[in-house]
């Protein structure tokens, strides 16, 4: 079939890879120079048998209305749906409707620096800040300081309303369903490294990597139930939801509390989640989005990706440096690299254009496989200011 991604990042560059390794023709737009087949016109100007929404921006705005508007096939909630994720204070409020564990919480509304002050003042940390509103990654501070609570909370405030919640121990796991609305199929489980440095230290990014098959930190038989929940009340919502749904989990057992939803497929948990996947991806994501039963998925060995990130990478990235060894890795069986943050010189070669800049992937019969691939795929690699984390893979 023909299918059309919408996104430029590299969980774009992995959906368009895993539809085409089944021989499908596969546009993505906007995506960029490093992503095959990409196209700058817009989706809803496209035709296809199917429309997979990747990024969060495009599902809040609600494209998949757009495009279901005009009588196409989209993989993706509409802005209904795209509220789990577009509002921190919908989403909880959800949560606790549909009787899932979740953080205590508060709600400030824009403007109410005074009132969050007060409560920071009178309330024991540490304390987790979010933003209601989506925020590129940047919306969640995690503080035992006073101070800089205050601080992060006035300044979110001035923008929309925030929510402060208890902070949850724990380990977590990145939990993806694939829904028609009525029934789910759930992924592998994946585990995501959000810090930018070795041993969780740093600021939080996007993700620096990430591991699939995450296993050893909760049963599917656990999680089930979880998501079922969430059905019943999208339901009971008549929200129509056919997509993917991104359950962050804090697991602390007996505890297991929902961190956060997400009305999209996880960067860069797709990475490695796609591969393992033995059915043909646009058979099941095309039932989905016609709201038709789901196929049972198959799922098989495992694979890491390593993030390599600008320099500056997460406050202020660089861009414009060369990056050479892409040729030598194609040669490397069982990798794969994805642009995520890559542009085209003049002169044809790569470049670095935004903070995640390759996603380097290795596959294999076990993670250590897999991860053995995927750094001899970095190490190839090279570009000025690079970063990347040596421990991806090891907490498993
Ligand atoms: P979110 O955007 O809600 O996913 O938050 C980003 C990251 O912040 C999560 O992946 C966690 O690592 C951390 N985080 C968010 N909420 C909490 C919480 N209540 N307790 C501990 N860590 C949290
Ligand atoms: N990996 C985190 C996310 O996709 O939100």
């Amino acid at each position: 079939m023909k299918i059309v991604v919408v996104g430029q990042g590299g969980r774009e560059a992995a959906l368009a890879h895993s539809f085409r390794s089944h021989g499908h023709s596969v546009l993505v737009t906007p995506g960029r120079a490093g992503i095959p087949g990409s196209t700058v016109v817009s989706a809803l100007d496209l035709t296809a048998d199917l429309f997979v929404i990747g990024p969060d921006q495009q599902v809040v705005d609600g494209l998949a209305d757009d495009l279901r508007a005009q009588g196409k096939n989209v993989f993706a909630p509409g802005r209904q749906g795209g509220q789990l994720e577009g509002s921190k204070v919908f989403m909880k409020a959800f949560l606790k409707a549909s009787g899932v564990p979740t953080a205590n919480y508060v709600v400030f509304a824009q403007g109410h620096s005074e009132r969050a002050r007060l409560y920071l003042q009178d309330s024991a940390g540490p304390w987790v800040i979010k933003t209601d509103y989506l925020a590129a990654g940047k919306g969640v501070l995690v503080t035992h300081d006073r101070q800089e609570a205050i601080a992060d909370a006035t300044a979110k405030l001035k923008t929309g309303a925030i929510v402060i919640e208890d902070v949850l121990p724990g380990q977590e796991v990145s939990v993806m369903a694939i829904t028609n609305g009525r029934q789910f199929e759930l992924l592998p489980f994946a585990q995501d490294y959000k810090r930018v440095f070795d041993g969780d230290k740093g600021p939080n990014t996007g993700g620096m990597g990430a591991y699939a098959p995450a296993e050893g930190i909760v049963t599917p038989a656990l999680v089930r139930p979880l998501v079922e929940s969430i059905l019943t009340e999208l339901n009971h919502q008549a929200i129509d939801y056919r997509g993917a749904i991104y359950i962050g989990l804090m697991v602390d057992e007996p505890h297991i509390r929902v961190l956060e939803i997400n009305a999209r497929f996880g960067d860069p948990e797709t990475q490695v989640q796609l591969p393992l996947i033995q059915n043909d991806l646009a058979d099941v994501l095309l039932a989905a989005a016609k709201g038709l039963d789901l196929p049972p998925l198959q799922i098989a060995g495992a694979a890491i990706t390593v993030v390599m990130a600008s320099h500056g990478y997460p406050e202020n990235p660089s861009s414009g440096d060369v990056i050479t060894g892409l040729e030598q890795v194609a040669s490397i069986t069982d990798s794969i690299v994805h642009h995520a943050g890559t542009s085209q010189n003049a002169s044809k070669q790569y470049t670095t254009a935004g903070g995640r800049v390759l996603n380097v992937v290795g596959l294999g019969p076990t993670i250590a496989r897999a991860r053995h691939t995927a750094y001899q795929a970095v190490e190839r690699i090279h570009f000025v200011g690079q970063q990347y984390r040596s421990d991806i893979g090891l907490k498993h």
